[in-house]
């Protein structure tokens, strides 16, 4: 099997030189070329359309990482793109004072949400997470966090620990996905004094394979909040918008107290929100200061409205369900073909093509081989965090891919047969 050319990065890689002596690294957080495959990935790109991205250099891909995920229609959705811009042109939507769309979003959020009767709107995910627990513990009057995924970069939770006072997370305990046990021992100890357990609904891990839950498992945790009295808080800013439009609460029929929601809905525009059960969310009313000054800004409230109107309109999320799941039932079916320790774990939405580990580390190499050569034939895949299918991926879109991904297996298959 012919192996496909390296990618021209020339642009790409003098910006980069550029960026280092600009900002701190070059480029942040999992933006840079080491969460891809240095050498290889393009590190800045100039422009995208539907699930295409060009790059600096002039590459063009198929995207299967919608920016990690807010891009749940397509990049510079026409529709969204001029909503916003309307508001910002024929209104303003950066005021001292809130705009309406707020109460639209919130009342729509209770139509979509089975969790929802309040909410508050914020920017990033992270500020979401982070009030969620603030609430939970002004609420209970308790300190105590379990949590169980990625929930953002502030202090109680991200998972790089520098600069970061061990006294702001020393009260927060992580538990696995699927590990009621692990849950229940924890809880054992310190279930009198927890405010709040924080989950994603759906198990999507740090460059682990994904999880859906075992049977019990969304119920057994239900339990255990209620028995100690615990706010049980879904973060669903992956989830939501995605898995269904009530997220995965919806999805799997478990409804927690508070659920936070960011990326998807609003395709790309900055907005989150924590929304959940009224007696909860009134500590924020006279108890708290959640406030920041672009939290109002009404960019974000428009896109949401247009987007969330776009995904029931065009029956979206069961398009990108039915496309999915044949295509990854197509991928399944290579790599048991080609046998080579690939795996593919998650579902329809969001799916992980991960290579089962080894004592020596060779399955490092496999992927390595794997992830380059899909790159290189023009498929933006990650090989350390999970894919997304958006709905401007048309059916021509995932059969060349499917052409690429069988390609790239048989690539590995000859050269570590
Ligand atoms: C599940 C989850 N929670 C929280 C966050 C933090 O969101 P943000 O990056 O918008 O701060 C992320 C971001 O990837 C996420 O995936």
């Amino acid at each position: 099997m012919k192996e496909a050319p390296k990618l021209n990065i020339i642009k790409s890689q003098k910006l980069f030189d550029e960026a280092t002596g600009l900002v701190p690294g070059g480029v942040l957080g999992a933006r840079k070329p080491t969460d891809f495959i240095r050498g290889e990935y393009p590190i800045f790109f100039d422009s995208g359309k539907g699930c295409r991205l060009i790059d600096v250099d002039g590459n063009e891909f198929i995207d299967f990482l919608c920016g990690y995920g807010p891009i749940i229609l397509g990049y510079r959705e026409g529709e969204v793109d001029e909503a916003v811009y309307e508001q910002i042109t024929g209104k303003g939507f950066c005021f001292t004072l809130t705009q309406k769309y707020q109460n639209i979003l919130a009342k729509k959020l209770t139509q979509l949400v089975p969790s929802s009767e309040l909410s508050i709107f914020l920017k990033t995910g992270s500020d979401a997470t982070t009030a969620s627990i603030r609430i939970a513990r002004a609420h209970t009057n308790k300190l105590k966090v379990m949590r169980c995924g990625y929930h953002g970069w502030h202090d109680w939770c991200v998972e790089m620990k520098g600069g970061i006072p061990s006294k702001f997370y020393e009260d927060v305990f992580e538990f696995r996905y699927n590990s009621l046990d692990q849950l229940e021992k924890l809880m054992d100890t310190h279930g009198a004094e927890t405010a709040a357990i924080i989950m994603t609904p759906f198990g999507h891990p740090n460059h682990e394979k994904m999880e859906i839950p075992k049977p019990g498992f969304l119920e057994g945790v239900r339990d255990i909040a209620d028995r100690y009295r615990a706010v049980l808080v879904y973060d669903e800013i992956r989830t939501g918008f995605r898995l269904s439009m009530g997220g995965g609460q919806e999805l799997y029929g478990v409804v927690p107290d508070l659920t936070v929601l960011g990326k998807a809905m609003a395709n790309g525009y900055p907005i989150s929100v924590v929304t959940g059960k009224k007696d909860i969310m009134m500590a924020a009313a006279h108890r708290l200061f959640i406030s920041s000054t672009f939290f109002p800004n009404s960019d974000g409230f428009v896109a949401a409205l247009k987007t969330i109107e776009i995904l029931e309109r065009d029956n979206v999320l069961e398009n990108i369900w039915e496309k999915g799941e044949r295509f990854i039932g197509r991928i399944k079916t290579l790599i048991d073909k080609y046998d080579v320790g690939a795996e593919l774990t998650g579902v329809a939405p969001m799916f992980y093509i991960t290579f089962e580990k080894d004592e020596t580390g060779a399955y490092k190499e496999k992927r390595k081989d794997f992830y380059i050569q899909l790159i290189r034939k023009g498929f933006f895949f990650s090989p350390f965090h999970h894919a997304y299918i958006s709905f401007r991926h048309t059916e021509e879109d995932l059969e060349l891919t499917l052409r690429a991904v069988d390609e790239c297996l048989a690539f590995v298959k000859e050269k570590y047969a």
